[in-house]
């Protein structure tokens, strides 16, 4: 399809800036299926953005196409949960039934078909992301039967959740989003802004003893009052939607079933920090859950639980969602800041920090989903009862992910200090099979073996063994599961998604890739190679996910130094 400037797709973006660049990219990927020299020129032109800066950005996500690509693409996950769930498989059904090979596009031009890093589905494994030209995005979930996929691409997939406590997940059941009529109005909102000062909801926070729950467990309320008290206007809230470690889909769960939640929460820390725009990422493989959060927004303006005036107070606080387009470096919050401004998401050389020097180089808060999710019912109920659970160090209850060989794959909530075993055996039904495996915190994550069950699941007591709570990601694997073809595909993540701005990790990935790739084995000396390679990336990487590129394969090697062995 030609695209001509008259078609007016830019029109809504006259007298915007770069930052607008990821939104326009979505209009054009959407309607055109790729995004050609004419439409590049035509975006330079509004939003005098250089074409080979535009280039770079089209290059850097997985979604984008510069090139033409089928009517459908079809991308079917083959990480670790889907693979277990029988994704390669899928994938070569899919290719067979259509006549052509992996990345390749039927003669008729109707179907791409490739295979893309976790979808955040893993409780409905093997899951498959389809991106129709003029539609836009679905997911697909238990994506076995090829002729469905193919024919039927809207399928629900209600997730699957439990736990004790029931405080972030309550009124989740049936995978429906809560209209703003069953959430309530924000109460919460309303008791901070006519009876707190924004000090008084930090003290909140900071007494609550909450942590981040997107894998770094910063405390919250330290990192909000860095905000407020950094010089330099205005202050951002950013949310963290990014949740693309393989393994973790709580975030998703919350913005699908929970989207007031979530923006109250937002908004709170807006109250808090002094912002009056936050912005919410969220990744390009959430379509439900960003079309859900937009729905939600457009109820709480007409309520005036947000924008300006909330209330009929004088706080005023906007939200705008920016999608991102498919890469996990995204999720680091500097690279996060680069996407939304209209960058390519390389990380930032820190510090300085956000809460100085964030979005557009001004002071910011940015949280991830759970952790803004917690955020009402520690206003409104106050941080003692928020400490009923958990421990000192692991307050409040807490978001696991749990895939692979469990008999009721799904999120759960807990109270840390629950033991692993009990999560695995109450909660989520037992383990299929004998157990062989858990890797904990998701593909940057570490492995534990059987007899390590019982370790209780807070913080502290995870890191004392050498493990990782992370994001909250649980992967189970059972007896019948190779190993070294997770590892395999772990490596093939990082190498993947190594934004290659630092050496050690652009280099480093790709050489523990090959090594773990070996067709015939492991030759003599990979153990230390792998050793060195590890070491390397961890303490020379500029950000994290170098630094933790190599965790899961060094804790293999310490628990299975068989594996590694001619
Ligand atoms: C490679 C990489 C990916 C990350 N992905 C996410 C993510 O998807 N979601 C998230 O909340 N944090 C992610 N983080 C952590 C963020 O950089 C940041 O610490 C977090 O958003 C802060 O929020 P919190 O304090 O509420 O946890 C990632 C970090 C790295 C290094
Ligand atoms: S550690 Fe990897 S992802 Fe991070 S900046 Fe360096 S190359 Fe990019």
């Amino acid at each position: 399809m030609e695209y001509t400037p008259a078609e007016g797709l830019l029109e809504r973006y006259s007298g915007r800036e770069r930052d607008a660049l990821l939104p326009v990219l979505w209009d054009f990927q959407t309607a055109y299926g790729h995004i050609n020299p004419a439409m590049v020129r035509a975006i330079s032109h509004t939003l005098r953005v250089p074409e080979s800066d535009i280039y770079g950005v089209i290059q850097f996500y997985s979604l984008f196409h510069d090139q033409p690509v089928g009517e459908t693409v079809i991308r079917v996950c083959t990480s670790p949960s889907c693979a277990l769930a029988g994704a390669d498989r899928v994938l070569d059904d899919l290719c067979a039934r259509l006549g052509v090979r992996h990345d390749e596009t039927t003669r008729d031009g109707r179907y791409t078909v490739t295979d893309t890093t976790c979808l955040g589905l893993c409780d409905h494994a093997p899951a498959a992301l389809i991106s129709r030209r003029g539609v836009g995005e679905t997911t697909f979930a238990n994506a076995a039967d090829v002729e469905a996929l193919l024919e039927n691409p809207e399928n629900a997939h209600p997730p699957t959740v439990g736990g004790d406590p029931l405080v972030l997940l309550a009124g989740v059941n049936d995978g429906r989003p809560q209209s703003l009529a069953e959430y309530g109005d924000y109460a919460a909102l309303r008791h901070a802004v006519f009876g707190l000062t924004p000090e008084g909801v930090i003290a909140e926070i900071e007494a609550s003893d909450l942590i981040g729950r997107g894998g770094a467990a910063f405390p919250t309320g330290t990192k909000w009052k860095f905000t407020r008290q950094a010089l330099g206007q205005p202050h951002y809230v950013v949310c963290n939607a990014d949740e693309s470690e393989p393994g973790t889909f709580k975030d998703r769960v919350l913005m699908e079933c929970r989207p007031h939640l979530l923006l109250e929460g937002m908004a709170l820390a807006g109250y808090a920090v002094g912002a009056q725009r936050g912005y919410l990422f969220v990744r390009g493989e959430y379509p439900d859950a960003a079309r859900r959060i937009e729905a939600a927004i457009a109820e709480a303006l007409t309520a005036r639980l947000l924008g300006d005036g909330i209330m009929g107070s004088s706080f005023s606080f906007h939200v705008e969602i920016r999608r991102g387009a498919g890469a996990y470096i995204c999720g680091e919050e500097t690279a996060l800041f680069e996407a939304i401004e209209g960058k390519r998401g390389f990380p930032r050389v820190k510090p300085p920090f956000p809460t100085t020097h964030g979005l557009f180089h001004k002071p910011t808060a940015i949280n991830n989903v759970e952790t803004l999710s917690a955020v009402p019912a520690i206003v409104l109920h106050g941080s003692d009862w928020f400490k009923q659970w958990g421990t000192e160090k692991s307050a409040g209850s807490k978001l696991v992910s749990v895939s692979g060989h469990v008999r009721r794959p799904g999120v759960y909530e807990i109270a840390p200090g629950l033991s692993l075993r009990r999560l695995l055996d109450d909660f989520c039904g037992g383990v299929v099979g004998s157990l062989q495996a858990v890797l904990m915190g998701g593909a940057a994550g570490t492995f534990l073996r059987p007899d390590e069950l019982d370790v209780p699941l807070t913080f502290e007591d995870l890191r004392a063994i050498g493990s990782t709570f992370g994001s909250g990601a649980v992967m189970v694997f059972n007896q019948t599961v190779d190993l070294r073809d997770v590892l395999r595909r772990l490596g093939r993540f990082f190498q993947h998604e190594s934004c290659g701005k630092c050496f050690p990790c652009q280099l480093g990935t790709q050489r523990q890739l090959e090594i773990l790739e070996r067709a015939a084995g492991p030759l003599p000396g990979d153990s230390r190679r792998l050793q060195d390679i590890g070491a390397t990336m961890t303490e020379a990487s500029l950000c994290g996910l170098g630094q933790t590129a190599a965790l899961a394969v060094l804790s293999a090697m310490k628990k299975w130094p068989e594996l590694f062995v001619t």
